[in-house]
């Protein structure tokens, strides 16, 4: 059985890759920012830090993984993180896993990256893409659009505010795509792709696909809370996203994210890569989906707390 190295195994994705490793019998390491959280592993998963100070330290940690499964990202600028910084970061774990000598690289990106996206996140996956491209390293590139299931921030935050606004607004038409896959369907995917050979590319998207309005009509619908749904201008969505993040204490929503939406960006022509259809999950799912805001701020300062706490 192989030894991974899973970045944030105690986090939302990372998680379910390293669950489904240790029921295959492998054994798993996670690097992490946060080596107390809480977690369902136990003692199975030696929890070491991102030594992104250190190159040495960094290459000891991945020294004897036969891969490193790669989730480590942040989701906005901010005064404590950067999409800059992330990419820095990145490549010096790139690095590590060369130096380590670590045989495959899983690493997960986002749809339709672009070095020439005004957007921070965009074009900085795809200088990580261009990197792993550039390396030595088999790899994989999974490309998710979004992630649904518990831990979920977008999907069970749209239940939230549904939940408790009278009226729902989309920013512009609500007509741009999004194609959601399941949580664990993605693990499924970095797992499967561990094995593979060779340099791949995968659009990491679910069966469903959704634009952003419809998507709002369906949960509504699912939680029992259907709500006009109104278009406003982008500017004005975000205004009222930041006085609810004031209020919750997070960053609801960023610019940058409804710009991703708007362009479609968060949509691909590919077949699915996951076979769980986010209705179905949300029907399950209705009683407790958006019963809590999931809050991204707080992942990051409470660090002793699982995400479902969150
Ligand atoms: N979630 C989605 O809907 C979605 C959609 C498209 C693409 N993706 C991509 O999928 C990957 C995994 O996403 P995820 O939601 O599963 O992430 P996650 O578990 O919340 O975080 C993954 C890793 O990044 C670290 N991290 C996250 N935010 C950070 C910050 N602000 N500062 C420092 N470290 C930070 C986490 O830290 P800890 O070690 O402390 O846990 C963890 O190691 C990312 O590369 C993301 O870009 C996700």
């Amino acid at each position: 059985m192989d030894t991974y190295v899973v970045t944030g195994a105690f986090g939302y994705s990372g998680k379910y890759i390293a669950m489904r490793l240790l029921e295959q019998g492998h054994t798993v390491r996670t690097l992490t920012n946060s080596t107390r959280r809480a977690n369902p592993f136990g003692g199975r998963i030696k929890a070491l830090p991102f030594r992104f100070d250190d190159p040495r330290a960094l290459a000891a940690a991945l020294e004897g993984a036969g891969v490193l499964i790669n989730t480590y990202w942040v989701r906005f600028d901010h005064r404590h993180f950067t999409h800059s910084l992330a990419v820095e970061n990145s490549l010096k774990l790139f690095s590590a896993a060369q130096e380590a000598g670590v045989g495959r690289v899983v690493h997960v990106s986002i749809t339709n990256p672009s070095e020439d996206s005004t957007l921070p996140y965009f074009k900085g996956k795809a200088r990580l893409e261009r990197a792993l491209r550039e390396s030595d390293l088999p790899h994989s590139i999974l490309r998710p659009a979004v992630l649904f299931g518990r831990e979920d921030i977008l999907v069970n935050n749209i239940a939230w505010a549904l939940r408790r606004l009278p009226v729902f607004g989309v920013f512009g038409r609500g007509d741009y795509r999004i194609q959601p896959i399941y949580v664990d369907d993605f693990a499924a995917l970095a797992v499967s792709e561990s094995r593979q050979t060779g340099n791949r590319i995968v659009d990491a998207i679910g069966p469903e696909t959704f634009t952003f309005r419809g998507l709002v009509e369906e949960i509504g619908r699912i939680i029992g809370k259907t709500r006009p749904i109104v278009s406003v201008h982008p500017a004005f969505a975000h205004f009222v996203a930041s006085v609810i993040g004031r209020v919750v204490n997070d960053v609801l929503l960023t610019r940058e994210e409804i710009d991703g939406l708007m362009a479609d960006l968060l949509c691909t022509s590919s077949q699915p890569a996951g076979e769980t259809r986010l209705t179905d999950w949300a029907r399950e799912n209705a009683h407790s989906l958006g019963a809590r805001y999931s809050s991204e701020l707080a992942r990051r300062r409470k660090r002793l707390k699982s995400y479902e706490e969150l």
